[in-house]
């Protein structure tokens, strides 16, 4: 969702999350991206960022995200502090909203959150004056990774229009897929979730969205396949598999991989459970996007930020 400010009024957009978003907000995002890269490459946009100052708080674990956040807000030239949650007052049991106060008043303009707790950067955004860009907020939504997921696959497939995008595995513990769901049905894209039972029931009945329980079903015919992290920290419970089983029935390899459209590529957010997911040659492999996948975080990064401030 971005949250727009009368003009004239400053730094009251956020970017909390992809749902809500519509198909041209999203398609704006996605070729600012690509200007940005070329921004990147070629070195410009230098000092589009100068007047602000970008906080990083990850309170929850995080390496392509961090890394790749800090990288875009440097590549615009913003001055970025890294909040390092354990070394900060934040062990001291300070609560959210006085960390970020804190922040605030110290000179921080946007801020980057991750939280476990659903719902932290709406609570950032209604308690601060601060611009929030969600990282990533318990299971609820990611919006930037889903944002990077759309701009892959559309350099792989063109449009999105009409395509089968399956998705693989945890969907229920994952705010990816959540918003990786919002995020393709607004750009046209028909979905299809496959999974073990426990991970994917509750997606049935869903408007735009299928739902298979076995891996020959889920792959049928798709035109990309994205396959998930298990999340051992936050699956638990009746119905869920192990992590065996789970590769056993599920794990994507070249011969399951017949199943979906000649060619299909395969998308992983990271990070992986090697072996668990899908295989190291599929992973590695001429199908995978998982490397263009990190490469585009950047670029996207720097077309969000340079949004939220007002700068794009
Ligand atoms: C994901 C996350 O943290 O939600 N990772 C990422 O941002 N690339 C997925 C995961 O943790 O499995």
């Amino acid at each position: 969702m971005i949250l727009d400010a009368p003009r004239g009024t400053e730094r009251a957009r956020h970017i909390l999350d992809v749902e809500g978003m519509t198909r041209d907000e999203i398609l704006r995002l996605l070729d600012l991206a690509d200007t940005m890269r070329s921004a990147r490459a070629e070195r410009t946009h230098r000092t589009l960022l100068e007047p602000e100052t970008i906080g990083l708080a990850f309170y929850e674990g995080s390496t392509r995200t961090r890394v790749s956040f800090e990288l875009a807000a440097r590549a615009l030239g913003a001055t970025v502090v890294d909040l390092g949650v354990e070394g900060s007052s934040v062990g001291k049991g300070e609560s959210l909203v006085d960390t970020l106060r804190t922040l605030e008043r110290t000179g921080v303009t946007a801020l980057v959150l991750r939280h476990a707790s659903s719902g932290a950067p709406y609570l950032a955004a209604r308690s601060t004056g601060m611009a929030i860009v969600n990282a990533g907020d318990g299971m609820h939504a990611h919006p930037t990774q889903a944002l990077l997921d759309a701009l892959t696959m559309r350099e792989a497939l063109g449009s999105l229009e009409g395509r089968l995008i399956a998705i693989v595995g945890d969907v229920a513990h994952s705010r990816v897929a959540r918003s990786n769901l919002h995020s393709l049905r607004a750009l046209g894209a028909r979905i299809r979730v496959g999974g073990p039972p426990a991970w994917v029931a509750g997606f049935s009945g869903r408007d735009g969205v299928e739902v298979a329980t076995s891996i020959e079903d889920a792959l049928d015919g798709a035109d990309a396949v994205m396959t998930l992290r298990v999340q051992l920290e936050r699956a638990a419970g009746a119905g869920v598999p192990s992590l065996r089983e789970y590769s056993r029935s599920w794990r994507l390899d070249e011969r399951r991989m017949a199943h979906a459209a000649p060619g299909a590529p395969v998308l992983h957010p990271g990070p992986t459970n090697e072996g668990v997911e899908l295989t190291s040659d599929l992973a590695n492999g001429p199908r995978s996007l998982i490397a263009r996948q990190v490469e585009n975080g950047v670029p996207v990064r720097m077309a969000v930020l340079a949004t939220v401030t007002g700068a794009a």
